[in-house]
């Protein structure tokens, strides 16, 4: 399993490198392929950071997350 630091994470965000992932309940998903994650930014939630918290304001649950992989823990 690979773990990543939150800088690390905090580098895949469209910007800095191409891969979109965002951190959700210690998993980090790649959603690279989401139309809704464009340039990294998702409504006002930027990606390479841990959203947990910010799903609350969501108007979706976290089954969202289920079609997209998996590629690793947050440190
Ligand atoms: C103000 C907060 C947010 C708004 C307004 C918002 C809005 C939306 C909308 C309208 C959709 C598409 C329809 C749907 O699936 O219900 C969506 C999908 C999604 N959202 Fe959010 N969202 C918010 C926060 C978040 C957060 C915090 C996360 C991650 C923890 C997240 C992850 C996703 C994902 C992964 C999808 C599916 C994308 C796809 O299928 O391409 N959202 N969101």
């Amino acid at each position: 399993m690979t773990y990543y630091s939150p800088s690390e994470l905090s580098q895949r965000n469209g910007k800095l490198m191409q891969e979109i992932w965002i951190a959700y309940q210690g998993k980090i998903y790649d959603v690279s392929s989401s139309e809704l994650f464009k340039e990294g930014k998702h409504y006002e939630h930027e990606s390479g950071r841990d959203l947990t918290a910010e799903m609350i304001d969501a108007p979706h649950w976290d089954d969202v997350l289920n079609e997209f992989t998996v590629v690793g823990f947050l440190k």
